[in-house]
C-alpha cells in the first residue's frame, strides 16, 4: 500500500497524529463548539451559514456535511494551508516535538526539498541586497527620491520590504557567489538570467524591488519597476518551482489576518495600489499579479474572507478584469461588490489626492455585480429604445437568477425597473420565462455524474448527506439501493466493532461488493485487520486516494444509529449475499441458456440443478 507521503513509517506518524490534538490544531482555524462527543463549527472549505463541519477527537477525524470535505489532521493542514502530505507531516512533527529522522524522505523528495530550500534562501538574501541597497546606498539616492515623489513613507517602505536592483549586470550575482550560491541555483530561483555560455547576469536592473511574500513569509518572487517610463514598466519573476503567478497574491502576507479581522478582501491590480492602501489603513488589500484574478486566487482570499471589494482601473482592461473576476469569485460563493475609482483612477492615484474616508465611502458603496453591469449597460448604449431594454434585462437575467438572496434579488430587479422605466412585472415574468426554459433543458441529471458518484452520494445519504432528490430517484432506478446501503453501514460497523469484522471475514468474505469505493473501503479494512495491528483511526492515513479518505472520514462521523452493532451487521451480510446469489443465479442462467443453444442440453441441466440449491439456500442461517 503506498501512501501519500513518501516513505514516513506507520509509527511516527502515530505518534504525531497522537501528540497534535486533532481539536487542538483545527481550533486554530476554526471556531469549534463541542457537541456531544464530538465539535462543530462552520466550515473553513465552503461558505455555510449553519455549521456542518464536525471533529471527531475520539476518531481523530474530520468531515463536513455540507461540502463533503474530511479526512485526519495532516488532511486538514493540507488543504487548509496549501501544503503537501510530507509538508504536514513535518509540520506537525516540529510542533509536537517528535524527531523526524531526515533519511525518512525518499531521495527523490529529499532532493526537490533541498532545491526549494536553497531557492528560499536566495529569494531571502536578494530581498535583504536589495532593501539595504535602497536604504542606505548613495547609487539608489534616485529610486529613493522615486519613492518619495510617489508619497510612499518610510513604515510601508519597511512593511514591504521594498528595495533597489542596482544598474549594472552583476551586483546581485557576485553577491550571491560570495554567498556559496552558485549560478544554477540562482537561475533556478530566477533572479539571475542564465546565459548560453553557462554564464548569468541579473535580471534586475535599475529598478524597484517590490517582494512577493507567501502567507507563511516566505519571498517567493519579485517584482520590478523602472524608475521612469521606459518599458517593460514591470518586469516579474518568471515562474519557478517556488513562485507561481497565479497562486499567490502580493500583499498576502501582511494583509490575511486583517482580511480575516475585518471580514472583508479589497483586491485591486497592482503593487503600488497595494502599497497606497495599507499606507492609508487599507490593510486587508491584496494585488492579483498583474493577471486577471484565477480561481486559485480567490480560494486563497476565500481561506479568510467571502466578501470582496473589487477595485480595479477603470479602464477598457480594468472593467473587463472586473467583470471576469467577479465571475470566479462569485462562483466560488463569494460576496462581490465592484468599486469603480472614479475620473479614470486607480486606487493608488486615488488615495493620493484624496483622503481615506472618501476612498472607504466608495468601498461601502460599490454595487454588486447586477448594478455594476446596468450602469455599465446604460452608459453603453441609450436605453429609451425598446430593444435596448429587453437585450439589457436578458444580459441580467443570469445574474439575478444567481442572486441567492431574494431580498437582494428583488432589491435589483426594483432598480433595473426603475433605471430602465418598466414595471418590476415584467422583469420576474421574463425572469420566469428564462428560468423554465433552462429547466426544460435539465430534466434529468447528466450520465455521468449518476455512473460515477451518484451511487456513494445515494448509498450514504442515510447519514444525513441527502443527495438532490431527482439524482436520488434516477439513481435508484440504476442500483440496488438496499444493497448499497447494506455495503455502506456494514462498513460503518466494521470501523466500531472488531467483532463485525470477523463476521464479515466469516460468513461474507471480501470481494463482491457493488459500490468500487466501498470496495477499496473493505480491500483496506482487511488488510489492516488481518495484519493484526486494527486501529480506524489510521485508516484515512494510509489512503493514496481523495475520494476514498473523504469517504472513510464521512463514514467515521456518521452515526450508524443501531442498538445492536452485531445485529445490523448480520442483517447487512444477509442483503449483500442474497444479491451476491441473485448475481451468481443471473450468471449461471445467462450460461445454461447459451449452453442450451448450442445443445449442450446436459451441461445446461447441470447448471440449472446449481442454480436449484442457489435458490433453495439463502443467506439466513447466520449466527446472531
Ligand atoms: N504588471 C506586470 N507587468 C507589466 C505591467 C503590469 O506585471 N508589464 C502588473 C503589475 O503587478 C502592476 C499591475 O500589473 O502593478 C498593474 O499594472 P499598471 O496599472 O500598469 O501599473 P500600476 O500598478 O498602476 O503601477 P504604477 O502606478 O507604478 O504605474
Ligand atoms: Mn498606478
Amino acid at each position: 500500500m503506498k501512501r501519500l507521503s513518501g516513505n514516513w513509517p506507520d509509527y511516527l506518524l502515530d505518534e504525531i497524529r497522537a501528540r497534535a490534538d486533532i481539536v487542538e490544531v483545527i481550533s486554530d482555524y476554526v471556531v469549534l463548539s463541542k457537541k456531544g462527543r464530538n465539535y462543530l463549527g462552520l466550515c473553513p472549505f465552503h461558505h455555510e451559514k449553519t455549521p456542518s463541519f464536525t471533529v471527531a477527537p475520539d476518531k481523530q477525524m474530520f468531515y463536513c456535511f455540507g461540502c463533503q470535505t474530511g479526512g485526519n489532521v495532516f488532511t486538514f493542514l493540507t488543504k487548509k494551508e496549501n501544503i503537501s502530505f510530507g509538508e504536514a507531516v513535518k509540520f506537525l512533527a516540529e510542533k509536537t516535538g517528535v524527531n523526524l529522522p531526515q533519511v525518512e524522505l525518499d531521495p527523490q523528495e529529499q532532493a526537490k526539498q533541498k532545491q526549494l530550500e536553497r531557492i528560499a534562501q536566495i529569494n531571502k538574501a536578494s530581498k535583504d541586497f536589495y532593501h539595504e541597497y535602497l536604504l542606505s546606498k548613495p547609487e539608489a539616492q534616485a529610486a529613493r527620491d522615486y519613492l518619495a515623489r510617489r508619497g510612499i513613507n518610510h513604515k510601508v517602505l519597511e512593511e514591504f520590504q521594498l528595495g533597489f536592483a542596482p544598474e549594472g549586470w552583476s551586483g546581485l550575482t557576485s553577491f550571491l557567489q560570495a554567498r556559496g550560491f552558485s549560478l544554477k541555483e540562482m537561475a533556478d530561483a530566477g533572479v539571475v538570467t542564465p546565459k548560453e555560455d553557462g554564464g548569468g547576469y541579473d535580471r534586475f536592473r535599475n529598478r524597484i524591488i517590490f517582494p512577493i511574500v507567501n502567507v507563511r513569509g516566505q519571498v517567493i518572487g519579485f517584482g520590478g519597476r523602472v524608475l521612469d517610463d521606459s518599458l517593460p514598466k514591470y518586469l516579474n519573476t518568471p515562474e519557478t518551482p517556488f513562485f507561481s503567478k497565479r497562486h499567490n497574491l502580493y500583499g498576502i502576507d501582511l494583509a490575511h489576518k486583517n482580511m480575516r479581522e475585518k471580514g472583508e478582501t479589497l483586491v485591486v491590480e497592482g503593487y503600488m495600489d497595494v502599497i497606497a492602501a495599507h499606507q492609508s489603513g487599507f490593510d486587508n488589500a491584496v494585488a492579483s499579479l498583474g493577471t486577471a484574478l484565477t480561481r486559485d486566487q480567490g480560494k486563497l482570499i476565500l481561506r479568510y474572507t467571502q466578501k470582496v471589494v473589487l477595485a480595479y482601473d477603470s479602464d477598457g482592461a480594468g472593467v473587463s478584469a472586473a467583470f471576469k473576476g467577479a465571475e470566479i469569485l462569485r462562483a466560488l460563493g463569494c460576496n462581490v461588490k465592484i468599486l469603480t475609482v472614479p475620473a479614470g483612477k486607480d486606487p493608488d492615484e486615488f488615495l493620493r489626492s484624496h483622503r481615506p474616508e472618501e476612498f472607504a465611502l466608495l468601498t461601502e458603496n460599490a454595487p454588486g455585480i447586477v448594478p455594476y453591469k446596468l450602469a455599465h449597460l446604460t452608459r453603453e448604449r441609450p436605453t429609451a429604445n425598446i430593444n435596448a431594454k429587453v437585450e439589457i434585462v436578458n444580459s441580467l437575467a443570469d445574474d439575478l437568477l444567481k442572486t441567492e438572496s431574494l431580498i437582494e434579488r428583488g432589491g435589483y430587479i426594483q432598480l433595473i425597473a426603475k433605471t430602465l422605466g418598466i414595471t418590476e412585472e415584467v422583469i420576474y415574468a421574463e425572469l420566469e420565462r428564462i428560468s423554465s426554459k433552462a429547466r426544460k433543458t435539465r430534466v434529468f441529471p447528466d450520465k455521468s455524474r449518476l455512473n460515477s458518484h451518484t451511487n456513494n452520494g445515494l448509498a450514504h445519504s442515510e447519514f444525513g448527506n441527502p443527495g438532490r432528490e431527482s439524482d436520488v430517484d434516477a439513481a435508484l432506478k440504476i442500483v440496488s439501493s438496499q444493497v448499497l446501503r447494506a455495503e455502506n453501514l456494514l462498513l460503518r460497523l466494521m470501523l466500531d466493532e472488531p467483532q463485525v469484522i470477523a463476521l464479515v471475514h466469516e460468513n461474507l468474505g471480501w470481494d463482491g461488493f457493488r459500490d468500487p469505493v466501498h470496495s477499496k473501503a473493505l480491500v483496506l479494512i482487511k488488510e489492516m485487520w488481518l495484519k493484526g495491528n486494527w486501529d480506524p483511526a489510521t485508516l484515512a492515513a494510509m489512503v493514496n486516494d481523495q475520494e476514498l479518505e473523504s469517504f472513510f472520514a464521512r463514514l467515521a462521523l456518521a452515526d450508524p444509529g443501531v442498538s445492536s452493532p452485531l445485529k445490523a451487521a448480520g442483517d447487512c451480510i444477509k442483503v449483500i449475499k442474497n444479491d451476491q446469489i441473485k448475481e451468481k443465479i443471473n450468471k449461471l442462467q445467462e450460461q445454461a441458456r447459451l449452453m442450451q443453444n448450442n445443445g449442450d442440453v446436459e451441461n445446461a441441466m447441470k447448471l440449472l440443478q446449481q442454480i436449484n440449491q442457489l435458490i433453495r439456500q439463502p443467506a439466513s442461517d447466520l449466527p446472531r
